[in-house]
């Protein structure tokens, strides 16, 4: 017999089945239980919502109200989408609001339409979850994950979507995270990485990142190969 969790995830992912974006089943699954852990007075804030995919997972499994900042501005949008995509930005902006609508979560969400870095006057406190999905390149992943990552409580947790696939998110990751004795890394599931904000051993903590980087190395090749149409499929995340 199904638990209830389980039953509630099931139907978390039936209600993001027509919700464009790039969350894989068994992250969403990292995502739930993310969230599911904490009290209602915690504070779940996501980086980079798109159309709600994520954005869903989180309000759904979570007690505490979401902050979903997303400028839906046209810019890094998904892979290759860096800029140009002002006319789709607004359909992004106005099928995030819909999904969030046909989901049944829009009074637990609260959108910040800023770019992540101009939105931290609208957040207070300390973040519990915090999940950074935003722009991938490496100045902005990089500053998401040193300004917004500070914000991350003692023994909260920090989720990236990218890691060890988008060069600009592995970039960041190697300067920040990798030397840091202040996140845990947790593992990954997909692209998707996780870390606890706790001390952690200095080497240990760095050679199980960069145990990851085969890994990498094998993203980065499916991309050349998708990108230079020597190979068909889905890109790498
Ligand atoms: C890869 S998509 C997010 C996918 C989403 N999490 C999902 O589950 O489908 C990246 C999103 O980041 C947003 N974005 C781009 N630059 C941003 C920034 N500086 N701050 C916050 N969001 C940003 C884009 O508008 C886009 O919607």
């Amino acid at each position: 017999m199904e638990t209830a969790t389980s039953s509630d995830f099931s139907a978390a992912l039936a209600a993001v089945a027509g919700v464009e974006g790039w969350l894989t089943d068994a992250q969403a699954r990292r995502l739930w239980d993310a969230a599911r852990a904490l009290p209602a007075s915690a504070q779940v804030v996501e980086i980079g919502s798109y159309r709600g995919r994520s954005t869903v997972v989180l309000a759904r499994a979570a007690e505490a109200r979401v902050v979903a900042i997303d400028p839906h501005a046209g810019n890094d949008r998904g892979p290759q989408e860096i800029e140009g995509y002002a006319s789709e930005a607004e359909s992004d902006h106005e099928a995030f609001l819909a999904n969030l609508e046909r989901a049944g979560v829009s009074s637990r969400v609260r959108h910040v339409r800023r770019f992540s870095a101009d939105a931290h006057a609208e957040v207070d406190g300390p973040i519990d979850l915090l999940y950074v999905d935003g722009a991938h390149r490496y100045r902005p992943a990089r500053d998401d994950i040193r300004e917004w990552g500070a914000r991350v409580a003692p023994g909260g947790t920090m989720l990236i979507h990218d890691g060890f696939s988008s060069v600009g998110v592995t970039l960041a990751t190697l300067r920040l995270l990798v030397p840091s004795r202040s996140f845990r890394y947790l593992g990954r599931t997909g692209s998707l990485i996780a870390y606890r904000r706790e001390r952690a051993p200095l080497a240990r903590n760095a050679l199980r990142q960069l145990a990851e980087l085969p890994w990498f190395a094998r993203n980065l090749l499916l991309k050349l190969a998708i990108v230079t149409r020597l190979r068909r499929g889905e890109w790498p995340y």
